[in-house]
């Protein structure tokens, strides 16, 4: 049966070779990008390889609260179901800690404050479908993950890999924390993350470039990166395998569930977690009120 499917940054990489591989197989698929020529491109690219595609587009720089908040008003006017939400859009940051207008490091903002904020406000659409599926983009980096309490936005020791490798196991923590506040609210929504393997994008460009000023024999540039029809498996299969009805809470590799490293997840440290992002949201309404006096 076909779904109605929003996939974050689906202007390049992975999210658009997802988009594409949904789209050939008639689903509905809802593109979204900050750059307006990559997301018409995105739009056209696809077209021309299945002239039926039913797309839809969306522009909004996720590092940009009031961006998120006017993106979701609009898919809550234009749909009233969504079956899958792939929170996929993240980035590899530079050397220079770069924060949002709330104060919030960039890496974390893609990887974990966007996604929760729209989980959050498009949870009514997820609700209406069947049994809406939110998938979150993790990686393998979080086994390398250095946190201190509550430092979620690297004031003392910022590098881009530490942002990378944090951002990515607090996915982790806010899909276990979703998982079972969805459970309790007795929603049949499931919510899952992933990891979709080593893949030649700009984000793997970008963070060799990154690493590699630093250290010339960085083991990872060792890895050779795999293509983007390896890269979409596991989301492809998150999004509309039966297999995974009903299973929440869970982080996946090579479509299998796999071991997590939690570094010390208890709900007590993600309710924490939970309340840095409702602080941002917070400050975010404070300095919309500044700006309309
Ligand atoms: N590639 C890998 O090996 C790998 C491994 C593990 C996890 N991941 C994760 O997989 C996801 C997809 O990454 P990718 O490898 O496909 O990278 P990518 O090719 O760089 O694609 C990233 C997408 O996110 C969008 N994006 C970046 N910043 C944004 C912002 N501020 N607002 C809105 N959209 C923004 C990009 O838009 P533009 O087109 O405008 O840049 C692009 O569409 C990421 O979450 C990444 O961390 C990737």
């Amino acid at each position: 049966m076909s779904k109605t499917i929003l996939i974050t940054g689906s202007t390049d990489g992975i999210g658009k070779h997802l988009a594409l591989k949904l789209a050939s197989e008639g689903h509905e698929v809802i593109l979204h990008g900050r750059n307006p020529q990559k997301l018409d491109q995105a739009l056209t690219d696809i077209r021309e390889q299945v002239p039926a595609a039913r797309l839809h587009a969306y522009l909004a720089d996720l590092s940009q609260l009031s961006d998120i908040y006017r993106l979701t008003a609009d898919l809550k006017r234009d749909f009233t179901k969504l079956d899958v939400l792939v929170n996929n859009a993240g980035i590899f940051a530079g050397q220079n800690r770069q924060l949002t207008k709330e104060g919030v490091e960039v890496t974390f903002m893609l990887s974990v404050l966007a996604p929760y904020v729209l989980t959050t406000e498009l949870l009514p659409l997820l609700e209406k479908a069947d049994a809406g599926r939110l998938i979150h983009t993790s990686s393998y980096m979080h086994h390398f993950a250095k946190i201190e309490e509550g430092d979620f936005s690297l004031e003392e020791n910022y590098t881009p890999s530490l942002a990378y490798n944090n951002a990515k196991l607090y996915t982790i923590w806010l899909t276990r924390y979703q998982a079972e506040q969805l459970e309790k609210a007795g929603s049949k929504v499931t919510v899952n993350s992933y990891h979709p393997g080593l893949i030649a994008t700009n984000l793997v460009k970008n963070s060799r470039d990154e690493k590699s000023q630093k250290s010339s024999s960085d083991k990872s540039n060792q890895f050779v990166p795999k293509g983007l029809d390896e890269g979409i498996k596991t989301g492809y299969y998150l999004a509309l395998s039966d297999e995974v009805e009903n299973r929440s809470g869970r982080y996946f590799d090579e479509k299998q569930e796999k071991r997590v490293s939690l570094h010390g997840y208890t709900p007590e440290k993600a309710a924490k977690l939970m309340d840095y992002c409702q602080q941002a949201v917070a400050n975010h309404a404070i300095l919309s009120v500044d700006k309309s006096i």
